[in-house]
């Protein structure tokens, strides 16, 4: 027993022996071997429960994102996943059953604490035949490299084989001028992201659950605690109700002028979902143009999007695809002309004026999560080359461009796409006047340093927020205010309710407000990079500054803002906005 202690310790400080076999290492093939022991025979032995006292996951950590933890946890995250990835592997080449292995990994994931019993039925079931169809095309896949895709960390490193060095044909010559006049005219895009919309969600139900997603019809017999399901949304881990959804277009629809409006999308993945939402926008936006793109979540199973060279059925995203081509352009909202590359992966390009383009990109091929991202790394669908050939003829065009996007070139999206768009924007960054992204749920930017001269920003990233409360957030959508010659954003407002407040009164619409217009707000006068880097520097020096983001970052909601953080803990928010291939600064290390 006092061995595991030993190596445990030894684990965390990260020490090699002389035969450059990690503890890490040695800790994987320990688990493993206890762990195909424990399935053989049905024993639990001393030495896999003193194991498994010290690594299996606290409670407290069930929810989180794997990639936020602390190299610590992160360690020991990694140890297990390899654990159970070594072990799967084994079970299926050794000849185990389907169902037998199902059930082992089922009962491995409730007693590793990564979820309660019918949350490890349910992932394992709907994951397993896309994970069990990986495995049995690469011969050659390890734990080690499934668990770097997924971390891609430090003490998680994904070691890069050939499968993931792969570059994009840029071209190299160097950027054209074009024409750039401001004009006072403007145009209003509205950015609305992650509506979250779940048909069972049930107002007054419970929100607090054992469960990823609670506030959920079926619920009721896990509720511990006094926490009752708001009617207009839930600061707990809850999604929408449909009546929320409504709400909030029905107030976008009643509040602005809006010309454009950009749609990222996020929300139950199944075709009466799906269709339902889009549905209910078209009914209320008729005449307004809707860009609309596709997020982590409308796929089945969540987070899957698997290459076009998938034709099973059961775990190819084609029927999404189908869907999407059919609805986005049978409502008028896209040409016939964006339907083969909406096929081929869910994204598009349209010219919506003379001069000015729109990208939409489905960048949740990238996100860490997407288990395909193991079989076939390289570019899926073949999109960043035909982003990077796009933006070549806008550029020959004289075109400005907006890139849409769910998922943000940041850590959760795998490294080897991220390095490659940002070698793209930065090629391309005198035309790609924006990008908007949503995804994170926080009301965040990213801003985009020069790979030529590293103290220079040269492009930003604008992150919508999301119009579900998931979780310990206020809704909100955005309004961008946008020069309509050369596409720049002149200012963006922000518009939110107070969940507390809306909940209070459950036959009242919430309350929309503008919270803030971002030129006021932080004091700039302007948009343009050069203000938006002058703004950065002083951000990560000036506490009032630096507090009022942290404020807006989690749109003011009192569950998240109750927590404490200082000066240091809030720098971690700056250092979530500089983009960059090179160097970061240094109180981000
Ligand atoms: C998983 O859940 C299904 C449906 O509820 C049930 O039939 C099955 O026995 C469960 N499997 C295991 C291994 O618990
Ligand atoms: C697996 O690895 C071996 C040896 O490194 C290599 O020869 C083989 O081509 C690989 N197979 C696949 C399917 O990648
Ligand atoms: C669960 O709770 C909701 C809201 O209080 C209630 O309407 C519903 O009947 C309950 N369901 C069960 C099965 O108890
Ligand atoms: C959950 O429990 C609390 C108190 O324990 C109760 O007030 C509430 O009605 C319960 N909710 C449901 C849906 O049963
Ligand atoms: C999609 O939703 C609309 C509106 O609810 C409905 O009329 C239509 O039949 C649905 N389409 C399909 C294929 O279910
Ligand atoms: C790099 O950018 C900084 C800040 O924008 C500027 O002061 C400097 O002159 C630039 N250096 C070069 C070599 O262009
Ligand atoms: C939201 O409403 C609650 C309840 O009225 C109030 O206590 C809180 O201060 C409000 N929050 C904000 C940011 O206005
Ligand atoms: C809730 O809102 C409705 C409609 O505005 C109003 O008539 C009612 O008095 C409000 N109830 C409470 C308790 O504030
Ligand atoms: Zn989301
Ligand atoms: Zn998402």
């Amino acid at each position: 027993m006092q061995l595991y202690k030993v190596l445990f310790f030894a684990l965390l400080l990260k020490v090699a022996n002389s035969n450059g076999v990690t503890y890490e290492d040695e800790m994987v093939l320990r688990l493993t071997n206890e762990i195909n022991n424990w399935v053989k025979t049905g024993v639990e032995s001393q030495e896999l429960q003193s194991l498994l006292d010290n690594l299996a996951f606290p409670a407290s950590l069930k929810r989180s994102n794997w990639n936020d933890f602390t190299s610590k946890r992160n360690t020991i995250t990694c140890v297990l996943c390899r654990s159970v990835f070594d072990s799967l592997i084994e079970f299926y080449k050794n000849g185990m059953s389907v169902n037998d292995i199902k059930s082992d990994v089922i009962k491995l994931c409730t007693r590793l604490n990564f979820g309660t019993e019918r949350v490890c039925n349910g992932s394992v079931t709907l994951n397993l035949p896309t994970i069990l169809h990986i495995i049995d095309a690469k011969p050659n896949l390890t734990a080690s490299s499934i668990c770097g895709v997924i971390f891609e960390s430090q003490s998680c490193p994904l070691i890069i084989g050939d499968e993931f060095k792969w570059t994009i044909n840029i071209d190299s010559s160097p950027p054209k001028l074009i024409d750039d006049y401001e004009n006072e005219n403007i145009i209003n895009i509205i950015q609305l992201t992650d509506i979250h919309y779940d048909r069972n969600y049930e107002p007054f139900g419970n929100a607090y659950c054992d469960e990823p997603t609670c506030c959920r019809r079926g619920q009721n017999d896990t509720n511990t605690s006094n926490k009752v399901a708001g009617y207009w949304g839930d600061y707990n881990y809850c999604d929408s109700p449909w009546h929320a959804v409504v709400d909030v277009l029905e107030q976008i629809k009643a509040t602005h002028q809006v010309y454009h409006g950009t749609w990222e999308t996020s929300f139950e993945g199944n075709f009466e979902s799906i269709n339902k939402t889009y549905y209910q926008i078209y009914k209320t936006f008729r005449n307004t143009p809707v860009y609309p793109i596709l997020g982590n979540h409308e796929s089945h199973p969540v987070n899957l999007y698997a290459p076009e060279t998938i034709t099973d059925r059961n775990i190819n995203t084609q029927w999404l695809y189908n869907l999407m081509a059919h609805l986005w352009i049978n409502f008028g909202w896209l040409p016939e002309s964006t339907r083969s590359t909406i096929l081929k992966g869910g994204y598009y390009t349209v010219t919506p004026k003379k001069g000015f383009r729109i990208i939409a990109l489905n960048s949740n091929v990238c996100y860490s999560y997407n288990w395909w991202l193991w079989y076939q790394p390289k570019d899926p669908y073949d999109q960043l080359q035909w982003l990077a050939d796009t933006l070549l003829q806008a550029e020959k065009d004289g075109e400005f461009v907006h890139i849409l996007a769910h998922v943000p070139a940041n850590d959760e999206c795998q490294g080897t796409w991220k390095r490659e768009y940002l070698k793209i924007v930065n090629r391309y960054a005198r035309i790609i006047r924006a990008q908007f992204n949503g995804h994170t749920h926080n009301d965040e930017v990213q801003l985009f340093y020069s790979n030529d001269n590293s103290s220079t920003v040269n492009n930003v990233a604008w992150n919508g927020g999301s119009a579900t409360a998931y979780s310990n957030l206020n809704p909100n959508y955005k309004l961008y205010i946008v020069d309509s010659k050369n596409y720049a954003v002149k200012d963006i407002e922000n518009w939110m309710y107070n969940l507390t407040l809306a909940n209070e009164n459950a036959t009242q619409r919430p309350l929309w407000y503008k919270s803030y217009s971002f030129k006021e707000e932080y004091k700039i006068p302007d948009l343009s990079y050069n203000s938006l880097q002058s703004w950065l520097y002083k951000l990560a020096r000036d506490e009032n500054l630096l507090s009022r983001y942290y404020r807006n970052f989690f749109k003011c909601a009192e569950p998240s803002l109750e927590k404490e953080c200082n000066m240091v803990c809030m720098r971690a928010y700056v250092c979530r906005i500089f983009t960059s291939l090179g160097d970061y600064p240094s109180y981000c290390n």
